[in-house]
């Protein structure tokens, strides 16, 4: 094969970038941004592979959730809190209901970048570029604000930054203790059957503590109840904001992209030959692939050998958004094929991203009703194939959105523009995210027998 650097992305065909005006600006920026401290560290990015390991071998699940676009207007310390407490929420379910050890990674602390389906949008007869994320440009829709921005690269650099620095402050500094299990329903939540439902859980938590508790075990004893890992990932979409952030770890000389725990390569960006995989392959973090309807699995053999030739646990987690009509029909196939080859992955289920319609209203939506019945057909083609279901991709948020149609609110497609506040995909709010987590915990249930 030939041989890798952080830089050999750049003579590989490449889509889904911006065109910056003024190259010697983004050449600046890359240069300062490479010598500020990286986001994460090599020594958490190996624990999250190991973790990762043990999931796709099925002893643990994957709880993968976050916002689909970060925004630098809607960044707040109350958001970030509430994002947290709902992925604590459904991990805590899904650990305790389902009795499985829980593996967390936020969409989080970097996720500002898109991919769009045109380079250009058209309104009014005035054409301009589409609006491609906080870190390249404005959502506004004028000259100005869709005019990609090198500086933008420093300003998502420094929110990540500050974000991930408050996501640690509460995963070790008490938030995330599991005294606190009650704590963690938010207010809107609490009247709704799901909340209720929650309470019930937390009470039964609270009594198993007061057991270990009389038998000595508690949070000074024994720092697991108190603490948690939260793990920060993004789509590597913007390459020259990615390169600039990997090192080569001095304990053993591999490169890490160091701007995130985990990264994926999303369903229009993963061509075999082209600029991201190529930037991926040399990279030792875990790596998440998108595939999608259009999936060919000679493709895909090809993107495992080409990403994980040696096969390592944990390296790969294959993330299908097939929708909900399709993936008993398209999943099985792919499964067989990476089952004959012998290629050891994590198998979730992403069931936001094949599930976009559009409401009579005009808003993008989702119903909670499709999200479900894709994420009950993931888990019943991995029992028919003898295959672990190790985990579940959301875009979620803790803010009380109606973004996504049904859920016990039953949130109607005219009451869309109530709370419609999303720069991107529809997103299920904190009490849709519950229920999602209670079905799942139940079906892990029954599969554990
Ligand atoms: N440390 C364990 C874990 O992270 C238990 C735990 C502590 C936990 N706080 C939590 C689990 C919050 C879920 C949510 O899994
Ligand atoms: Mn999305």
């Amino acid at each position: 094969m030939e041989h890798w650097s952080s830089s050999s992305w750049r003579s590989k065909p490449i889509v889904q970038q911006p065109a910056y005006p003024v190259l010697d600006e983004l050449i600046q920026v890359e240069q300062t941004l490479s010598q500020l401290p990286p986001l994460v560290f090599a020594g958490e990015i190996r624990s999250l592979t190991q973790d990762l390991a043990s999931v796709a071998a099925g002893k643990s699940f994957l709880l993968q959730g976050g916002d689909c676009a970060e925004s630098f207007a809607e960044f707040n310390a109350n958001k970030i809190r509430n994002t947290f407490q709902v992925l604590l929420q459904m991990a805590v379910v899904l650990t305790f209901a389902g009795s499985c050890p829980v593996v967390k990674i936020g969409r989080i602390a970097g996720q500002f970048a898109k991919p769009r389906s045109a380079d250009t949008e058209t309104i009014d007869g005035i054409e301009l570029p589409s609006y491609r994320g906080d870190i390249i440009n404005d959502i506004a829709f004028t000259a100005e604000s869709r005019t990609p921005d090198p500086k933008r690269l420093l300003s998502a650099y420094h929110q990540s930054a500050s974000t991930l620095n408050l996501l640690r402050a509460f995963a070790t500094g008490g938030l995330a203790d599991l005294h606190k299990v009650h704590q963690w329903n938010l207010g809107f939540v609490r009247k709704s059957p799901q909340g209720e439902k929650y309470q019930h859980l937390a009470q039964q938590i609270d009594q198993a503590l007061a057991f270990m508790e009389s038998c000595g075990i508690n949070s000074a004893s024994a720092p697991q109840l108190r603490e948690t890992v939260l793990y920060t990932s993004h789509e590597a979409l913007l390459l020259h904001y990615e390169q600039a952030l990997t090192r080569q770890d001095s304990l053993t000389g591999d490169w890490y992209d160091c701007s995130a725990h985990m990264l994926w390569i999303g369903d229009r960006t993963r061509q075999p030959d082209h600029a991201h995989v190529e930037f991926l392959r040399g990279v030792h973090n875990p790596i998440g692939i998108k595939i999608g309807p259009s999936t060919k699995i000679d493709d895909l053999r090809r993107l495992l050998s080409i990403l994980n030739p040696d096969n390592k646990p944990g390296r790969i987690t294959l993330i299908a958004r097939m929708g909900s009509e399709k993936i008993t029909e398209l999943l099985p196939p792919i499964v067989r094929a990476v089952k004959a080859e012998g290629h050891s992955v994590v198998w979730s289920s992403d069931p936001m991203h094949g599930n976009i319609i559009k409401a009579s209203s005009g808003y993008k939506t989702r119903s909670v009703d499709a999200i479900l019945n894709e994420m009950k057909g993931f888990f019943e083609v991995h029992r028919a194939e003898g295959t672990h279901a190790g985990g579940v991709h959301f875009e979620m948020t803790g803010e009380d959105v109606t973004e996504c149609i049904g859920g016990a609110f039953q949130i109607t497609e005219d009451r869309l523009g109530d709370r419609y506040h999303t720069h991107c995909d529809p997103r299920l709010n904190a009490d849709q995210s519950l229920e999602l987590a209670f079905l799942i915990a139940d079906t892990l249930k029954k599969a554990r027998g």
